[in-house]
Parts: C-alpha cells; sequence; structure tokens
C-alpha cells in the first residue's frame, strides 16, 4: 500500500488512541444496560462469574484472532479476508458481519435514543423529591410506549452517529473517546460507593456476587457467552476494521488485554450500582429485562445531594458511550463500501445510517407503543437474534478461519510484529482452535432446548 493510500484509510495517532477508540466501542449500552439485564434475568451472581470465566478465555481469543486478521488485511472484513485468502468462501464472515453490524444498529439506537430521553427527562425535573419503584415504573412504561418520542431521540443518535462517520475516522472517533470515556469512568466509580453504602444494600451484594450454583445451566452459559461477545464488540468485525487501523508496531495482546480488562471493569461496577440500589429501594424486580436499568438509575440519583446534575450527567455519558459504539458498529459497513465498491465516505455513510434508521422503526415501536409488535417482543428478540447468536456464529468462524485456514502460524507472525515474545501464543493457538469453537458449536447445538 502506498503511503498515499495509507494516508486516506487513516491510522490511529498513537497506541493509547487505538485503545481508547476500541475500548470506546467495547464500553456502551452493552455494559450498563445489557449486562446488568442478564445478570437479573439469569440468576444474578452465578451469571456474573461465568460472564468473567467467558472473556477471560473466549472473547480475549477471539479479539486477538480479530485484530491480527484485520491488520493483516489492512482493510474491512471482506477485503481483508479477500486479501489473506483469495478468493474463498471465508469472506461470507465479512458479509455477515456487515448484515449483522445493521441490524444490531438499528434496535441498539433505539435504545441509545432512551438514554438521551431521559438525558431531558432527568433535566426536566421529573425524578425530583422523593422516588419510589412505582414511579420509575410508571415513567418507563409512558416514556417508551410514545413513539413519536421514542422515533424523535432514535433519530437524532442516527444522526450524530452518521455524521461522525462520513467525517473518517480519526477526526470522528478518536475525538469523542479520550476525554469523555475517562469521565464516565469516575463518575460510575462514585455511583458504585453511593450504592454500597445504601442501608439494605447487603442484599443486593449477595445476589450479585454469591453464586448460588443451583441456577447454573445452559441458558445460563449461553447468554454469559452471547453478552461476552457483544460486551466486547466481537464476532461482527468491528474489531477486525479497527484492527485495521493499528500501526504494525503496537503490541496487540496487550491492546486486546487492556480493552477486555477496561471493557469487564465498566460493566462489573454497573452491577454494583443497579443490585444494591434494587435491593434496597423495593419496587423493581431484578428481572424486569429492557427496562431495568431506566427504572433503578433515577432512585439512585435521589439519594445522592444535587442528584438531579448527577443524573444528567450520567444520562448524557451513556449517550455518548453508546454513540462511540454505533459509530463503531456503522464504521463495518461504510469501510466496505469504501475499500470495495469506491463508495464515498459520506455517501455510504448516509446511505447505510438511513437503512439502520429503517430497521429499527420496529424496534422503536415495540414497547408499548404498538400492540403486534410489543407482543412480539420485536426489540429483545432482535437482542436475542442479533446481539447473541449473530455474534456467536461470526465468532466461530472468526476462529475457524484464524485456526485451520490462514493458521495460528501466519496469524502469529502478525502478532509478533510489536510483540516479538507473544508468551501466550501455545495457549492461544488451543484456545483457537480447539476450546472456543467448541464451546460455541455446543452451545449452538442445544440452543433450541434452551431458547423455550
Ligand atoms: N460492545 C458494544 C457495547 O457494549 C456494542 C457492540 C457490539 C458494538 C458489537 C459493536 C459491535 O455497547
Amino acid at each position: 500500500m502506498t503511503a498515499m493510500e495509507e494516508s486516506q484509510r487513516g491510522r490511529w495517532g498513537s497506541k493509547v488512541a487505538f485503545i481508547f477508540a476500541a475500548a470506546g466501542s467495547a464500553i456502551g449500552l452493552g455494559n450498563i444496560w445489557r449486562f446488568p439485564m442478564a445478570v437479573g434475568q439469569n440468576g444474578g451472581a452465578v451469571f456474573v462469574l461465568v460472564y468473567l470465566i467467558a472473556v477471560a478465555l473466549i472473547g480475549f481469543t477471539v479479539m486477538l484472532a480479530e485484530l491480527s486478521i484485520g491488520r493483516r488485511g489492512q482493510k474491512n472484513p471482506v477485503g481483508a479476508i479477500e486479501h489473506i485468502k483469495p478468493r474463498s468462501p471465508w469472506k461470507v464472515i465479512g458479509y455477515l458481519g456487515i448484515f449483522g453490524a445493521v441490524c444490531l444498529l438499528s434496535f441498539y439506537s433505539v435504545v441509545a435514543g432512551w438514554a438521551v430521553g431521559y438525558l431531558v427527562k432527568t433535566a426536566s425535573g421529573a425524578f425530583r423529591g422523593e422516588i419510589t419503584g412505582q414511579l420509575t415504573d410508571r415513567v418507563f412504561t409512558e416514556f417508551s410506549a410514545n413513539p413519536w418520542q421514542v422515533l424523535f431521540y432514535f433519530i437524532i443518535i442516527i444522526c450524530i452517529t452518521t455524521y461522525v462517520i462520513s467525517k473518517g475516522v480519526k477526526g470522528g472517533i478518536e475525538r469523542w473517546t479520550k476525554i469523555l470515556m475517562p469521565m464516565l469512568f469516575v463518575l460510575i466509580v462514585f455511583l458504585a460507593i453511593r450504592a454500597l453504602t445504601l442501608p439494605g444494600a447487603e442484599a443486593g451484594i449477595s445476589f450479585y456476587l454469591k453464586p448460588d450454583f443451583s441456577k447454573l445451566n445452559g441458558t445460563v452459559i449461553l447468554y454469559a457467552l452471547g453478552q461476552a461477545f457483544f460486551s466486547l464488540s466481537l464476532g461482527m468485525g468491528t474489531m477486525l476494521t479497527y484492527g485495521s487501523y493499528i500501526p504494525k508496531s503496537d503490541n496487540l495482546v496487550s491492546s486486546a488485554g487492556w480493552v477486555c480488562f477496561s471493557d469487564t471493569l465498566i460493566a462489573f461496577l454497573a452491577g454494583i450500582i443497579i443490585f444494591p440500589t434494587l435491593f434496597a429501594i423495593p419496587g423493581i424486580e431484578p428481572t424486569a429485562g429492557e427496562s431495568l436499568v431506566f427504572k433503578v438509575f433515577p432512585l439512585i440519583f435521589s439519594k445522592i445531594p444535587g442528584g438531579l446534575i448527577f443524573g444528567v450527567l450520567f444520562f448524557l455519558l451513556l449517550t455518548v458511550a453508546a454513540l462511540t459504539s454505533t459509530i463503531s458498529l456503522l464504521e463495518v459497513p461504510v469501510a466496505y463500501f469504501v475499500d470495495e465498491r469506491n463508495w464515498s465516505r459520506k455517501k455510504a455513510a448516509w446511505i447505510v445510517g438511513s437503512l439502520a434508521f429503517i430497521l429499527g422503526i420496529p424496534s422503536a415501536f415495540s414497547t408499548g407503543a404498538v400492540p403486534f409488535l410489543t407482543n412480539l417482543n420485536f426489540i429483545g428478540n432482535m437482542n436475542f437474534v442479533f446481539g447473541n447468536l449473530w455474534l456467536a456464529v461470526g465468532s466461530l468462524l472468526i476462529c475457524l478461519f484464524v485456526g485451520f485456514v490462514w493458521k495460528v502460524k501466519n496469524a502469529a507472525e502478525e502478532i509478533y510484529s510489536g510483540n516479538p515474545r507473544f508468551k501466550l501464543r501455545p495457549l492461544w493457538s488451543f484456545s483457537v482452535k480447539f476450546l472456543t469453537p467448541i464451546v460455541i458449536i455446543l452451545i449452538l447445538i442445544f440452543i433450541k432446548d434452551m431458547v423455550s
């Protein structure tokens, strides 16, 4: 690739810039909205335990696989695989990822829109005075059933995402993440401390951290694995695409490690906020699902002096965290159309952004606005199919491709650049070739019996 081409594709400004951008993709609604919801619905602490194991053994493996394909291929998922293995059917990994990214973006942006709506609600004083679980329950039900409101905030998210992507990688993504991600972290630590000191917090802590192994079953494992892929942005070519912007001198292993660590830390802390609060202030069930965190966060703000300001700040930062993820989702199809079809960035961004908007409409109307879609639990099913299954299949194919087609030896070659020792190679090799594929295949085989 010529220097000219290199500069057109864009590069991260530095190693830290990549880690921030990748962590920006990983950290989002997955950590703060989806993780506590999955914990609440899957038996609490036992889910947390399986999740941590899944991140360390499987998530890290897939992330390193994606980064090495991306950096070797120097392209979007389809182009990168074509570069490594010309004219092979494995390109399907890229197409599946591109399609999945648009579908995931569609419902994800709806939920991100809820965060914007809650920002406005909190600022306008909807949660002042003594707040109860019954009240936050009612506020959410009314909010999410109002089609115009939901649609309005959903459009805002899609437009900001599309605008940032149309401006390109460096100017767009880097600038957002560097300041705002650390701010989110500080705020979350603060809220976690407050939640832990609420009277009655113990029941929540034990639900969250004391595993009850009688609740362990296949469904818990499936959801924990799916959540690991979702939260780490794996299985759909996002990390692969971001990897293509990493300089050859960077250490892919430590970069992957940092992204996994920071993402898991934020999710873990989100749980520390949600569960003690939930048990200390009655009215909401841990199994509340999609609405859980929107009903619980306003409760904790009512227990803090100056809660209004903290509430506004929280929903603002949550919106930004969600945006750094939507941006990474839109980047996958846009990189494809720019690299492979010679579209301009602007055209690709607006066309794909509009498509995600249209696809998202049924999700937007499925939380009370349209009874038919609500009964179908449209948004919940999108979340299950594209947030769990699609990512699991994508991750499986990525591991098989690296393990048996490109071969670990060649992938390791790419990893040596920037990390000449690569001490984890034997373990990673075992996990890419056997452990991860076998676990995913078993889960997929038994899936019929799990989802009833
Ligand atoms: N990881 C993001 C989150 O946790 C969501 C995401 C999934 C982004 C897959 C890109 C690809 O919110």
